[in-house]
């Protein structure tokens, strides 16, 4: 099976190996966890290790903020983003004073992320955050749309990362219960202080690792230690 690295060091021992090419994986976690660190360090590795490139889009940043946050980490993504080996993008669903039904908006929105990801020939895409869909779509419609939304991400062919900010409780993977059923796998993030740790909740199509384990947020960027536990009892 061919799999992608995320090259966080730590983690792909954890899944036997990398993520399964093609995944929708759910990052989740409470607010401050790492989730958006995690996330730009694996689009980061993939143009810099893998010579893999990378869409990064964020729905509650701006741009400038994500690329200043990675240079933070000494990550040289100007180059990257010259050589068209990375890409940050803004995806924004407002313009709701246009009257634009949020299902068009979505559509359109979908169809700027698929001409992205061609231009440069994208193979890891991420979404961050999901869970800012809840503040543009009413509830009876969440589900249909998060779902065909994930689905739509799948056709394009890249091995995606999508956050989602939940309740900061053990056994919640997403924000609206949905995401965690559509995702292929979830990778969990925990910050109980002073301890942050990461859990591997499900990968579909490989073995993964079964326990939570310490992550470090260190100058270079996140470090998952493989080989430490964490007890279920220091999770908060
Ligand atoms: N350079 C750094 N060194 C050590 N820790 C850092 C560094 N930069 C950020 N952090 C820690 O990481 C946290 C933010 O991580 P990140 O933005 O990835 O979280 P998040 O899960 O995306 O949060 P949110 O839900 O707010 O989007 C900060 O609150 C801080 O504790
Ligand atoms: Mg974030």
């Amino acid at each position: 099976m061919e799999r992608t690295k995320t090259g966080i060091p730590g983690l792909d021992e954890l899944l036997n190996g990398g993520i399964p090419k093609g995944s929708n994986v759910l990052v989740s976690g409470g607010a401050g966890t790492g989730k958006t660190i995690l996330t730009t360090q694996y689009v980061y590795n993939g143009a810099v290790n893998y010579g893999e490139a990378g869409l990064f889009v964020t729905l509650e940043g701006n741009v400038k903020d994500i690329a200043w946050n990675m240079e933070s980490f000494q990550w040289n993504i100007k180059a990257l983003q010259e050589n068209n080996m990375l890409t940050i993008y803004r995806l924004n669903l407002g313009f709701l004073k246009e009257k634009t039904k949020i299902e068009d908006r979505i559509e359109e929105q979908l169809s700027e992320i698929e001409r992205e990801v061609r231009e440069i020939n994208a193979k890891r895409l991420v979404i961050d955050s999901t869970t800012v869909f809840g503040a543009y779509i009413e509830p009876s419609l969440l589900r249909t749309t998060l779902f065909q939304f994930c689905d739509k991400l799948k056709s394009m062919g890249c091995t995606t990362l999508l956050t989602s900010e939940t309740q900061p409780t053990k056994t919640t993977f997403s924000a609206f219960g949905v995401e965690e059923f559509v995702a292929d796998g979830i990778i969990a993030l925990y910050f109980s202080p002073p301890n942050r740790s990461l859990f591997v909740r499900k990968m579909r199509g490989t073995k993964h690792d079964k326990n939570p384990h310490p992550l470090e947020i260190t100058p270079q960027g996140i470090v998952v230690k493989p080989h430490d536990n964490i007890l279920w009892e220091a999770i908060k």
